[in-house]
């Protein structure tokens, strides 16, 4: 398998990070391909607890080679606070086990406040956004004039870039922002601050396109890792209450400069309930006791932000368009445990719109804010399953609600994760962990 894929099928969050440390070890290289300081994985080593943000999963695995390619936007001041920390905690990052593209976009200070007036700017309920500056980085990225990519940095000309970007930004932020809460930027100061950020970057910076391609070609294996979830992506997801890059399976050849023919496994990581945080429509979403109890038990506080989720039934509509949209071979099934001790679960197998029955996922924000979930009841356990060490382990109805997610989304399960360890994982496709 010489590309492995690991993408969110849902809102984000869905413990993308514990799969792919999972699935890290053998490979040349561990990607990630797009986002940016929005994302945030929790990844748990014995009693060690990682929060990553902007570094791939991989970095924890020795041996492996972490690579951020040019669809990522890069705060630079985040990756170096990241790299500090994991080297205060004796992991090696230096050159050889990290690799930045030169190609990716910097997220620059005018981005935080752009970020801050744009979010509430939709004429309606607001995005919700982490304020890290992403949409507006892409924004720039797209329109080209007001640029930097992480290989601007170390050119002759970067002061005066910096000068002009400044000048054009203190016009346009000016008009955007409320009177007496504009404080003009100071190019000088930005010049200085990201040039210490260039030099402490060196090191790490590469043309991963190459170095990818390169290695793909002669048979590594490489792993991708998506940030967010396929129903942020900015094409295909709840737009305009999405993230800035392609969070979805389509998203990998674009953010890595990979070709799809490399890609030969794409995995599809799932809750087994849903979440989601910011705003926009969510049909499952429980703001009830069991919505509080899902919260509780899943700990479901952002990792970046703190902000407490949103939670829901599991939207197989929604999961079974997400994982055709990635090409999904396999699911995988992640925080069982946080179901034990209901009653019983319900599972969204269709969506109701102006009376008539669906289970197309809507194109438009405003028909998904319309259509009522129809549920499916299952019988649910009593027992906790955090212990489970295989699958005879789980009770007879965890293991009909597995079966009955498979059949309506169309994938197998290939992963069960029953807690955040990574003992509590309980893998049922062996092949996944086959490198050789
Ligand atoms: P942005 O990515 O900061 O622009 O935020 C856009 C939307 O995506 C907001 O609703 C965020 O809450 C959501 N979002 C961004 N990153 C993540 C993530 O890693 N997990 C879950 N939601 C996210």
């Amino acid at each position: 398998m010489p590309g492995t894929c690991v993408i969110g099928l849902q809102w984000g969050d869905e413990a993308k990070g514990k799969i792919v440390d999972l699935l890290t070890s053998g490979r040349r290289y561990v990607v990630r391909y797009q986002g940016g300081a929005n994302a945030g994985h929790t990844v748990v080593v014995g009693e060690e607890v990682y929060k990553l943000s902007l570094l791939p999963s991989g970095v924890l695995t020795p041996g492996v080679t972490c690579m951020i390619t040019g669809g990522v936007v890069l705060n630079p001041a985040k990756v170096l606070e990241e790299i500090d920390e994991l080297v205060s905690r004796d992991i090696r990052l230096d050159g050889e086990s990290l690799k930045i593209s030169n190609r990716t976009h910097v997220i620059l200070p005018w981005h935080f406040a752009e970020d801050r007036v744009l979010d509430t700017s939709t004429g309606g309920e607001s995005i919700g956004t982490t304020q890290r500056g992403i949409g507006p980085c892409y924004r720039d990225k797209v329109a080209r004039s007001h640029a930097v990519r992480l290989g601007d940095m170390y050119r002759g000309d970067f002061k005066e870039r910096i000068e002009h970007i400044t000048k054009e930004k203190n016009r346009v932020l000016a008009a955007m922002v409320a009177d007496g809460e504009f404080e003009p930027l100071v190019a000088d100061d930005i010049y200085k601050q990201y040039s210490d950020f260039a030099d402490r970057l060196k090191p790490y910076v590469a043309d991963t396109t190459e170095l990818l391609l390169s290695s793909l070609e002669q048979g590594e294996h490489v792993l991708f890792e998506g940030a967010q979830g396929s129903l942020l992506d900015v094409d295909h997801g709840t737009y305009p209450y999405v993230t800035s890059s392609n969070s979805s399976g389509v998203g990998i050849s674009n953010g890595s400069g990979v070709p799809g023919k490399y890609m030969d496994c794409v995995l599809g990581v799932v809750k087994a309930y849903s979440t989601r945080v910011g705003g926009g429509p969510f049909p499952t979403e429980l703001d009830d006791d069991t919505g509080q109890y899902l919260r509780d038990r899943g700990n479901e506080y952002g990792t970046v932000t703190r902000r407490p989720r949103r939670c829901g039934w599991l939207d197989a509509v929604a999961i079974r368009y997400t994982a055709r949209l990635g090409g999904v071979d396999g699911l995988c099934v992640m925080l069982m445990d946080v179901l034990s001790g209901l009653d019983e679960i319900n599972i969204c197998t269709a969506y109701e719109i102006d009376g008539e029955r669906t289970n197309v996922f809507p194109s438009h924000v405003d028909d998904l804010r319309r259509v009522k979930p129809v549920y499916e009841s299952v019988p649910g356990w009593e027992e906790e399953i955090d212990g489970a060490q295989s699958y005879d382990d789980l009770p007879a109805a965890a293991h009909a609600y597995l079966d009955r997610i498979a059949e309506l989304v169309g994938c197998p399960v290939d992963v069960v994760s029953v807690g955040p360890g990574r003992a509590q994982t309980i893998v049922l496709n062996e092949s996944l962990t086959r490198t050789n």
